[in-house]
Order: structure tokens, then C-alpha cells, then sequence
């Protein structure tokens, strides 16, 4: 059953009861436990109530450095690490960022209705300012223009993401009152996601830090793709407390991320969490995140090196990924092109 939303100019065709997800992740490194258990995990929970769409969004990337032929593996690798996850293509909208060109265009457009003070208090925006002292371009910048382009021109009515994206998601969400509020009805305003366990994964090197794909100390994050003995001896050395008690609490940084991962991978609560190991040492519980985490992840390690043998098949879901993003995209531009006073041509 489809439900037929009038817009202004066009018919844009939409499941009755079904709302509309959108999110994504950048092709920028290898993506880690916590890309996976603060986002695409949840993705795949929400993915049978919405009709979503998951972007690979590579035009982010290029606000650092990237090495060409690394961007070009990576955004391969990235579309193969959602369908591992279970995102399968046939039921989700898979697609790569810069072949929708709508993307860039609204972002320009959106551009002219973001303050540049809203965009100085981005707090990504200092850190990454900070990181990369020599490469303070405009990209980075307006990166969150770009990022509520994304959301705005699929409708998008829930976005899940981890807790670093919450100041980007409430700006996308005054871009698009504002917008509305000059030109009626445009853009749905979207609503956050955000996990009950697990929205912000610590490093596990310093625990008081977001884990983080951009980390130069592999220590710090387990990738989803590492093995099983990386994976195993990254969680053994991880840095924690003079405590030996597992217990989640104040001062116990490290012990609390390695009871967020493990909660998050088995389903179980603190309370449970900490009854399992009453009696025992650090030691024994960090051998038990490892091997949980390693475990959990060996599936979708297993179907990534499937996937990657065939290019073609990856090829194939971007290309039909864009073209179903392309309608939805094409509808929104040309929508918010009318309102604004471009004269269109048919
Ligand atoms: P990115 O690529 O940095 O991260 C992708 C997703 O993973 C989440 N995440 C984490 N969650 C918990 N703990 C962590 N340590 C952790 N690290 C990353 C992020 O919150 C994110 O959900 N700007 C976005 C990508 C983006 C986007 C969008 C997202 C571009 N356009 C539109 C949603 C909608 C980013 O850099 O995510």
C-alpha cells in the first residue's frame, strides 16, 4: 500500500505507514566497533520499521586529506561492511554520496541559510581545526551544511547516529525550520536516534576519548575487520584503573567502555555484567570483551571478504542504490529550486 504525498510540483511516492531513515558514514578510515555499535547496528534493528536509505558519504572525506586510490578501497569497503552488517540492498537504499549530485547543490543552497556562527560552534569543527593545523579549508567548515543537505533532500525523518553527531543533527534541524519558516512547508525536520547503550564508544587506549577510525594509534580502536587475535589483544591491553573490581562507576572510564561493548554485544545489563565477573579480575573480563567482540564480528568479517571479491555485484548496488536516491533527490531539488525563484525549464 503506497500513500501518494503531494508536493508541490510532483508526486512522490512513499510507503503509508513507513518513515523514512537516512544516515551515513564517512569512507575516511577503517571503520570501527564504535561506527558500528553507536550506528550501523541500530540501522539494521531499524531497518525492517522504515524505509531507509544508508549512504557511503565520501564527499565528507575529502575535508582531510585523503590518498586517492585508499578512498576509492575504502568506499568499496565501506558499502560491503553495511550488507555484511545486514543491510541488504534489496531492502535498504545503498548508495554512494557523490553520485547524487543533488547532494553538493542543496548543500549550497542550504549554505545561504546557515549562519556562520552557528558553523564556528561546531565542536568537530575546532577539534578537526586543531588536528589539522595545515589544512583549515572551507570544507571543513561547512561540512555540516553538506551533512543536512543529505538528510534534508531524502525527507528524512529519523537519522541514527552516535552522540558526536548530535550538534550536526540539531543544526540540520534549524536549517530546515528556517527554510520552512521562509518558504512554507519544504523539508521534514528530522529527529535524532541515538542508542540506549553504546553512542559514544571510548578509545581504548585512553578511555576518555571517542574511539576513532582517524586514530593514529591502532591501539586505540578495533576495527571491525580486524582478526580475531587483534581483536583479542587489542581489549587485553586496554587501559583501565588501579581497581580490580568490574563495576560501572565514576573514575572507572576504561572498565565502563569495556562494560558499554560488552553490553552492547551480548544484550546484557551493568547489573548482569557485573554479577558474571563478581570475584574476578580485570584480566578475565577483558579476555571476555575480546572474545565476545571477536566472535560477534567474525559473520560480518566472513561475508566482507565474500563481498569484496566481486566488485561487479558492489558495483551494481551503488549504481541501483543512486538510482532509487537520484528520484528522491531530484524531487526535493527541484521542490526547494521552485520556492526559492529559480526559473525551471522543462
Ligand atoms: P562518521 O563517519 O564519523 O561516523 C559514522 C557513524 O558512527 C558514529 N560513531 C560513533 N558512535 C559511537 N561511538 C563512537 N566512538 C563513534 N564514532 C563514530 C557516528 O556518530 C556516526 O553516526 N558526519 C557523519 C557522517 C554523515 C552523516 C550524514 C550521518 C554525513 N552525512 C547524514 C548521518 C546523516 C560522520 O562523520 O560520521
Amino acid at each position: 500500500m503506497s500513500e501518494e504525498i503531494k508536493t508541490t510540483e510532483q508526486t512522490v511516492s512513499k510507503p503509508a505507514a513507513k518513515k523514512r531513515i537516512f544516515s551515513g558514514v564517512q569512507p575516511s578510515g577503517l571503520l570501527t566497533i564504535g561506527n558500528y555499535i553507536g550506528a550501523i547496528r541500530n540501522w539494521k534493528t531499524l531497518s525492517s520499521e522504515y524505509d531507509c536509505i544508508y549512504c557511503v558519504v565520501d564527499e565528507h572525506a575529502i575535508t582531510v586529506r585523503q590518498v586517492p586510490a585508499d578512498l576509492r578501497r575504502r568506499t568499496y569497503e565501506t558499502l560491503a561492511i553495511y550488507i555484511a552488517c545486514g543491510l541488504s540492498p534489496e531492502d535498504n537504499v545503498l548508495f554512494v554520496q557523490s553520485h547524487v549530485h543533488q547532494h553538493a547543490e542543496l548543500s549550497w543552497i542550504l549554505g545561504c541559510y546557515t549562519m556562520f556562527g552557528e558553523l564556528s560552534r561546531m565542536t568537530q569543527f575546532k577539534d578537526k581545526s586543531a588536528k589539522n593545523a595545515d589544512n583549515i579549508n572551507a570544507g571543513l567548515f561547512t561540512y555540516p551544511v553538506l551533512m543536512a543537505a543529505d538528510i534534508l533532500l531524502y525527507q528524512a525523518d529519523l537519522v541514527p547516529v552516535g552522540l558526536d553527531q548530535k550538534q550536526h543533527l540539531e543544526l540540520a534541524r534549524v536549517i530546515a525550520e528556517r527554510f520552512n519558516g521562509v518558504y512554507g512547508d519544504t523539508f521534514v525536520v528530522p529527529d535524532g536516534y541515538f542508542p540506549k547503550v553504546g553512542m559514544k564508544i571510548n578509545s581504548l587506549a585512553d578511555p576518555t576519548k571517542k574511539m576513532s577510525k582517524s586514530d593514529t594509534n591502532p591501539n586505540g580502536y578495533v576495527a571491525i575487520l580486524d582478526d580475531p587475535d587483534t581483536i583479542i589483544r587489542k581489549f587485553r591491553r586496554a587501559v583501565t584503573d588501579s581497581d580490580t573490581e568490574v563495576r560501572y562507576g565514576e573514575g572507572k572510564d576504561g572498565i565502563n567502555n569495556l562494560m558499554t561493548i560488552y553490553s552492547a554485544f551480548t544484550g546484557r545489563t551493568y547489573d548482569e555484567i557485573e554479577a558474571e565477573f563478581e570475584g574476578k579480575g580485570y584480566g578475565d573480563f577483558k579476555n571476555a570483551v575480546g572474545e565476545t567482540v571477536a566472535d560477534g564480528l567474525r559473520p560480518v568479517r566472513e561475508e566482507f571478504d565474500r563481498l569484496m571479491k566481486d566488485k561487479a555485484y558492489l558495483e551494481g548496488v551503488m549504481k541501483d542504490g543512486a538510482a532509487k536516491a537520484s528520484n528522491v533527490a531530484v524531487r526535493t531539488l527541484s521542490k526547494v529550486q521552485r520556492k526559492l525563484g529559480f526559473v525551471q525549464v522543462k
